[in-house]
């Protein structure tokens, strides 16, 4: 089953809390506990926000108890005013919701509640086979920027459990590594959900794809000393200047790869683009609970009372990002021009307004070469995946990174089967 999927008038979803533990399928039959699951990140991320959005607009449609059509029109916006509320930063999940009610208010008029309902339920089937489709033409979109052998720096969650496909940013990896690239991941942790160490990771696993979990602040020293060829993560929204709102910790990559002269690139489909929004600063951030920052995984790990603070994203500036990618085109650089190009589904921007890709270091640090050599192994061979700074042959030892860098330990889950 797809990571959020219709069965018979009900919403079921991957429970992405329990993940990588168990793989616990949830039924979410009422608005109510679909609204809980999406504050709880049962689901998540922000493709899979509107898919949910608008499956859960047509399932309030489907139980409504309304003798009318307009009454059923009204019990599918009470949901939908419900939905919305959830989680403010990712924009799919308000157009989404948006477009299910657009159809609900224009058809009223002219058919029955039970056609109606059809209707709304096809709708929203159509909106996660969309996001499915325009995952793979971004993932193709990207792949000018992901070179054959590459060390590929990602953030958060972004594969098939957020969207109805492959995955955004973690899509166009996957395809990658599908088309034969030699690619190795560093994923990080994601701190305080941890997205990256739980749900990163397993996807990666699951596809055999090479990868090594960093730490958070682990990310700019690595990408510093030459270990990182290319920065690859997704968005919740995007503005219409080609500011990007993502997950936090999205803005101290940007800096480190801007200041590395590598891409950094942003995958999303044209869903998450909000025209409507001139700028980043005009993105509303979502606040979580401090005691997901105080907490680790449930556990406290800081003395009772401590003061947290825990916006759930950051804004990354226009001027950061090498190209916003999405399932229309790439926008390269990204500004006002570029990004309603793309949102209006008129494609690339021209080649001459791109902007070269930035070039890495002309000094290359032991490091890099050591981690290149890692991700061009191929990854069959590979027992585990260990992306950067393999163990130092007795010649180079003086000059290679120390011992403990990005070096699991264990071996990180085997090749396995493809979904
Ligand atoms: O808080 P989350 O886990 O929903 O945040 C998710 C992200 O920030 C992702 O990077 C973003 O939604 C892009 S997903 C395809």
């Amino acid at each position: 089953m797809r990571a959020i999927d219709w069965d018979a008038g009900t919403i079921r979803i991957i429970d992405q809390t329990l993940l990588p533990g168990e793989e616990k399928v949830l039924t979410l039959a009422s608005t109510a506990a679909l609204a809980d699951a999406i504050r709880s990140l049962k689901v998540r991320g922000a493709p899979a926000l509107g898919i949910a959005g608008a499956m859960g607009v047509a399932q309030a449609a489907s139980r409504s108890q309304a003798a009318t059509t307009q009454g059923v029109v009204r019990d599918a916006e009470a949901a939908g005013r419900e939905l919305a509320a959830t989680r403010p930063t990712a924009v799919n999940l308000a157009w989404a919701i948006d477009r299910v009610l657009k159809l609900a208010r224009d058809r009223a008029k002219d058919v029955d509640k039970d056609k109606l309902v059809v209707l709304l339920e096809e709708e929203a089937q159509r909106i996660a086979q969309e996001d499915a489709n325009a995952c793979l033409a971004m993932a193709r979109n990207t792949q000018r920027f992901i070179p054959t052998k590459a060390v590929v720096l990602t953030h958060c969650n972004t594969g098939f459990l957020c969207t109805g496909g492959y995955g955004t940013a973690l899509g166009a990896i996957r395809v990658a590594h599908e088309d034969g690239k030699e690619i190795a991941v560093l994923a990080t942790e994601t701190r305080p959900l941890l997205q990256g160490a739980r749900l990163t990771s397993w996807e990666l696993g699951k596809l055999g794809i090479p990868h090594a979990l960093i730490a958070d602040g682990a990310a700019a020293g690595l990408i510093a000393r030459g270990e990182v060829k290319v920065v690859v993560v997704g968005a919740d929204r995007i503005a219409a200047n080609g500011d990007v709102a993502n997950k936090v910790g999205t803005l101290g990559l940007a800096l480190a790869a801007n200041d590395a002269k590598i891409p950094f690139i942003v995958v999303a489909p044209t869903t998450t683009i909000d025209l409507s929004v001139p700028n980043g600063a005009r993105i509303p951030i979502e606040e979580r609970s401090a005691s997901e920052v105080t907490s680790v995984l449930g556990h406290p790990v800081a003395p009772a009372g401590t003061y947290a603070v825990n916006p759930a994203f950051d804004i990354t500036p226009a001027r950061l990002i090498t190209a916003v990618v999405t399932e229309t085109g790439v926008a390269t650089p990204p500004d006002v021009a570029s990004i309603k190009r793309l949102a209006t589904g008129g494609g690339s921007a021209p080649a001459a307004s791109r902007r070269a890709a930035p070039r890495p270091p002309s000094r290359k640090p032991a490091a890099k070469k050591t981690a290149k050599k890692a991700a061009t192994r191929p990854a069959a061979k590979k027992p585990a995946a260990r992306p950067v700074a393999k163990k130092p042959g007795p010649k180079k030892a003086a000059a290679k990174p120390k011992k403990a860098t990005a070096k699991p330990k264990k071996p990180a889950a085997k090749s396995g089967r493809k979904r």
